[in-house]
């Protein structure tokens, strides 16, 4: 089928050339369509660059020294907080941005940091039933250590959000409220922002997990309204081994750390200590120098190509991915159906043949994607399903890709006809 690339807003194969690894082949020389998005991004040559440039330039380790090169490496390094707290929509500048390993890492931080101190019996933590487990399992736990409950928002069969049921769960008892901003299974994007209102009209909290959507999608975190908000780095073009947790800073300024060690601290004696300023006191030991003076890059990266822009391209490409799967006989596609605001991936089964087999005939058509519960056993429980299979998207792929897809799927049921 032939596809009309250029109804996409975006230069796709100009901005292909900026992430080398799409050039490559897998197998016996079959291009490689890389459709494994949600789980970690391509990172684009600029990115690469700030990280060699840094290595070769003024590799150092940050507020220890006075020499030029720590002095180098400290600007950058705070400089790239100030620049993803204003990628994210804060205004307070690096105070209301930590960086982390990762979202997950961002969980545990505020779990234990702020959980572990308010939480207790009487307490309920509601999340959903389409959380990921960096959220479901942190809070759980965390739950556990306190004595809090844990309550779970429904997912109705459309894949959305039951509003009528976080009305009914959001209550008087309610401390926290942690929610996916956009599924990683489902696509669904969640209306954050009226249960962070929900969330503060009980006095909770509410922390969102933006790990698919500040990668392609404007966002704005005082316009949700978030008092924590979290996200990834290598799924944002960024690189591996950073993420970032935005957080009101009175709410930062309140909490006690949860790790303690060098670089958190302001004074020490034998007895006690105090803390640094916000937001070193929660990055304890040498941070994450190199990939967040890399993030930095990444979202200028995304910026120059526009969040608009790469949303309206992710729509394009998932749109066509979802109507091609859907003329697939056996084919189940999971979460809202077209129309409905909706991330850039499609997760499916196909009757009869386990997801894990798909993938593994789809890789010899050169194409990656993601075929297991995506950290979402959960739900995939209550869905009914051992497994889905993920194809996601970003600002590289192509309708023509999808073809791939298709074709792969195709083999599969005939393989297994
Ligand atoms: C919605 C969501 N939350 C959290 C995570 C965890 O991200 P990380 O592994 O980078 O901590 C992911 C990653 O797949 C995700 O999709």
């Amino acid at each position: 089928m032939a596809t009309q690339e250029s109804e996409s807003p975006l230069d796709v194969q100009r901005l292909r050339e900026d992430f080398p690894v799409l050039e490559r082949e897998v197998g016996e020389g079959t291009p490689l369509v890389y459709f494994d998005n949600a789980a970690t991004t391509q990172t684009p040559k600029q990115v690469v660059e700030a990280i060699t440039e840094y290595y070769y330039e003024y590799n150092s380790n940050v507020h220890r020294g006075i020499h030029q090169l720590s002095q180098e490496a400290s600007v950058a390094y705070e400089e790239a907080h100030d620049r993803l707290a204003e990628f994210v929509g804060a205004s307070g500048e690096r105070e209301e941005m930590v960086f982390t390993k990762n979202t997950t890492e961002a969980e545990n931080l505020v779990a234990y940091a702020w959980g572990l101190n308010e939480l207790g019996e009487g307490d309920e933590v509601v999340l959903t039933e389409m959380e990921h487990h960096a959220s479901l399992v942190t809070w759980q736990q965390i739950a556990k250590k306190t004595g809090a409950d844990v309550r779970y928002i429904r997912v109705d069969d459309e894949g959305k959000l039951d509003m009528e049921h976080a009305k009914e769960l959001v209550g008087p008892d309610t401390a926290m409220v942690s929610v996916v901003h956009v599924s990683n299974v489902l696509g669904t994007v969640n209306p954050v922002s009226e249960l962070a209102d929900m969330a503060h009209e009980h006095d909770a909290r509410i922390f969102v997990d933006g790990a698919q959507a500040v990668p392609n999608r404007p966002v704005d975190v005082e316009a949700i309204d978030a008092d924590f908000y979290a996200f990834s780095g290598h799924k944002m073009a960024g690189p591996t081994g950073v993420g970032g947790l935005y957080g009101k800073k009175h709410l930062l300024e309140e909490m006690e750390p949860y790790q303690y060690g060098g670089e958190m601290i302001r004074k020490v004696d034998f007895e006690d200590a105090t803390w640094n300023d916000l937001p070193w006191k929660f990055e304890a030991g040498t941070p994450v120098i190199s990939q967040g003076i890399a993030l930095h890059a990444a979202a200028d990266y995304l910026d120059e190509i526009g969040l608009d822009r790469i949303s309206e391209h992710e729509e394009y490409v998932t749109e066509y991915a979802y109507e091609r799967l859907s003329e697939i006989e056996g084919i189940e596609i999971y979460g809202p159906p077209l129309g409905e605001d909706r991330g850039g991936l499609v997760s499916f089964n196909l009757d009869g043949v386990h997801a894990h087999d798909l993938s593994s005939i789809l890789n010899d058509y050169g194409v990656a994607i993601r075929a297991g519960d995506h950290c979402t056993q959960p739900l995939h429980q209550k869905m009914d399903i051992p497994a889905s299979v993920r194809a996601s998207f970003y600002l590289y792929n192509t309708r023509a890709e999808v073809e791939a897809l298709v074709e792969g799927v195709e083999a599969a049921k005939n393989i297994f006809a």
